[in-house]
């Protein structure tokens, strides 16, 4: 039984699959397995006593040994990877962990909600879908009128339109919550336009709207040099130019010089200034619009071009790169500023 034990234990070692292993158990533990031919062909009725108690033994030890080592072997064999191999190596790098990043019009749109909640602004959110009553005739723009065009609509077909300015915000706001407000809507603005480095079909507006007793220009200026030192928090060359919008008067085209090129003028910018926030003092007929009476209330508004500011702050060239899906892009800015 010994040299069978061994026979065993040579021909297990060589078994590498769980299926050899389990046509080993076959051939040993089997019924017709070579321990039930080895018991069979035995004639106990002839041993006495002590030689039938012996053989008994070291015939149970033989088979618990085979039962033992058949079920470690299948037990280590399952659990590897592929027979031979380690299943585990330590030596292997770890397993990258890549955390999500924000779009950099998210977070220069949360920085601007902190800097205007400062000031008491509540931050409120309008409709990518506009009525026409609420982007264009609300605002002292009708039908006929010349402004229509700078701002190239795309039209649905019952009859609403994806908004063209966040300032389809301002009536809608103040119609509901009255005066008096202040009142950020940042949000997307659609136009059929002509794309290039700096214009998109689909960018980012930050709509500003404050309404008080005697709110003037002076107000308006101090807005938004608290907001320019906070975003850029540092030195940033303005100016003022006349704006003609319908919805305010007097208007003001509000430029900054470009960050990229330091106002020498670059592919970007081409003239050395950006148009950054168009603004103005609220127009009479826009407050009436709203239910609002000029007499007792004024106020001013700007239309702060978002995705414009993100291409400040970051240093980025070309404005097609904030909707081009590339993570390349888009993972390279910081969680939080
Ligand atoms: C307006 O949209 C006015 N509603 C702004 C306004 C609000 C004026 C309140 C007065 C009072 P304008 O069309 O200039 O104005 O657009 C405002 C800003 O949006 C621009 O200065 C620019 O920064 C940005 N912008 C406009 N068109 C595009 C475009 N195609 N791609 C990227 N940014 C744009």
């Amino acid at each position: 039984m010994d040299a069978m034990r061994q026979t065993f234990l040579n021909e297990l070692a060589a078994a590498t699959t769980p299926e050899a292993v389990e046509q080993l158990r076959v051939r040993y533990l089997g019924r017709k397995g070579i321990l039930t031919e080895l018991r069979k062909g035995t004639d106990m009725g002839s041993m006495d006593p002590e030689q039938r108690r012996q053989f008994g033994t070291r015939f149970n030890d033989l088979k618990e040994t085979i039962e033992a080592e058949l079920t470690r072997a299948i037990g280590r064999l399952k659990g590897a990877p592929a027979a031979g191999r380690q299943s585990l190596d330590l030596t292997l790098p770890a397993a990258e962990r890549r955390s999500g990043s924000l779009h950099p019009i998210t977070l220069v749109q949360m920085e601007l909600e902190v800097i205007f909640r400062g000031m008491g602004f509540q931050v409120l959110t309008g409709y990518d879908v506009e009525s026409e009553f609420f982007n264009f005739d609300s605002l002292n723009i009708p039908s006929d009128h010349p402004a229509r065009e700078m701002q190239d609509t795309y039209w649905l077909t019952n009859g609403m339109l994806l908004r063209t300015h966040t300032s389809a915000n301002q009536v809608r706001a103040l119609g509901e919550l009255g005066a008096p407000l202040r009142a950020i809507f940042p949000g997307r603005c659609f136009r059929y336009e002509a794309i290039d480095a700096k214009h998109e079909n689909t960018f980012y507006q930050l709509e500003g709207l404050m309404v008080d007793r005697e709110i003037s220009v002076a107000n308006l200026i101090a807005v938004m040099r608290a907001l320019l030192a906070e975003v850029f928090r540092r030195e940033v060359t303005v100016r003022l130019r006349p704006g003609f919008f319908p919805f305010v008067e007097p208007g003001f085209e509000l430029d900054i010089q470009c960050l990229l090129c330091s106002g020498a003028g670059c592919p970007t910018c081409r003239t050395g200034w950006l148009e950054l926030i168009p603004c103005g003092l609220v127009h009479p007929n826009v407050l009436r619009h709203a239910g609002v009476d000029p007499e007792q209330w004024s106020g001013f508004a700007f239309g702060l071009g978002l995705t414009r500011l993100a291409m400040m702050k970051f240093g980025i060239p070309d404005i097609r790169l904030f909707n081009s899906g590339d993570l390349r892009f888009c993972s390279q800015f910081p969680v939080a500023l």
